[in-house]
């Protein structure tokens, strides 16, 4: 069984390519165009522990250019694929917006449209709980209203469960969105609160919350994560949506 994993030098992505590689079951492509939105020698340092398996493959390749991303596609001709490559990262969407449209919109549109061409057995994908904006009721639940994203990363995400939708209706594809919950662990994005966090209490230094401390976010162990796309990516649903909820 061939895995497309992008994203793979990411956090998550990371974490996701080696489960796979591990279980020495299924060959694995990751792809990545290793931004420099943070450390690069962080991503380099997870892509060397990869490179430590067999049945692992890295190429570097942007999947917002169309063209690219199709031949990387068309040559692997994944049975599965795991996106979880996008410009990440509430703050900074405010002031690169572009940066998002290119990786999270452009480039969820040249996944789905590769994955129209050669439907795989499933794409999932990551979706954010930034998708919960103004309006979004505790604790949060799928089918509450997300149409108003407080972030323009959240936009994106809120986005890419749309297109996903219509792919999945007009070209009967499988997919599915999963909307991850601030992820922590080993080999963690520098950017997000549980590193700042612990980096701030080694150093003695204090923690800087927003919103006066009143929105600390729900974490989740990427392990935990893990389980979560491998156990979905097995079980595509029956039937692509055909009706609105
Ligand atoms: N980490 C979290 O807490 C969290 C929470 C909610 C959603 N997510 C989503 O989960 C996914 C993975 O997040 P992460 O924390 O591993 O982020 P990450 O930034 O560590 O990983 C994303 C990877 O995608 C790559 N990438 C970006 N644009 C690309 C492009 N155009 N072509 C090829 N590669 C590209 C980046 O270089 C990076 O290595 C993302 O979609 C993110 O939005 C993450």
């Amino acid at each position: 069984m061939k895995v497309l994993v992008t994203g793979a030098a990411g956090f998550i992505g990371y974490h996701v390519a080696r489960r796979l590689a591990e279980s020495n079951r299924c060959e694995v492509l990751g792809v990545d165009n290793l931004n420099d939105y943070y450390s690069v020698d962080l991503k380099r340092a997870r892509l060397a522990e990869l490179e430590k398996f067999e049945n692992f493959r890295f190429l570097k390749s942007d999947f917002s250019d169309a063209t690219a991303f199709n031949g990387v596609y068309t040559h692997f001709k994944p049975d599965y694929v795991i996106h979880l490559g996008a410009q990440a990262g509430v703050r900074y969407s405010t002031e690169n917006p572009a940066a998002y449209v290119q990786s999270n919109i452009t480039g969820f549109l040249n996944v789905l449209e590769a994955c129209r061409a050669h439907p795989p057995k499933h794409l999932v994908f990551a979706s954010s709980s930034s998708i919960y904006g103004a309006g979004a009721t505790l604790p949060f639940s799928e089918d509450q209203i997300t149409d108003q994203p407080i972030s323009f990363y959240g936009a994106t995400k809120k986005s890419n469960e749309l297109m996903a939708y219509s792919y999945a209706h007009l070209h009967k594809l499988r997919i599915t969105g999963l909307r991850f919950f601030t992820v922590y662990g080993p080999w963690g994005r520098p950017d997000m609160t549980p590193i700042l966090f612990a980096k701030a209490i080694s150093e003695g230094q204090p923690l800087k919350l927003f919103n006066e401390g009143k929105s600390l976010p729900d974490f989740t162990y990427v392990d935990d994560v893990v389980d979560g796309i491998l156990k979905v990516l097995l079980y595509p649903q029956a039937e692509p949506p055909l009706h609105p909820r």
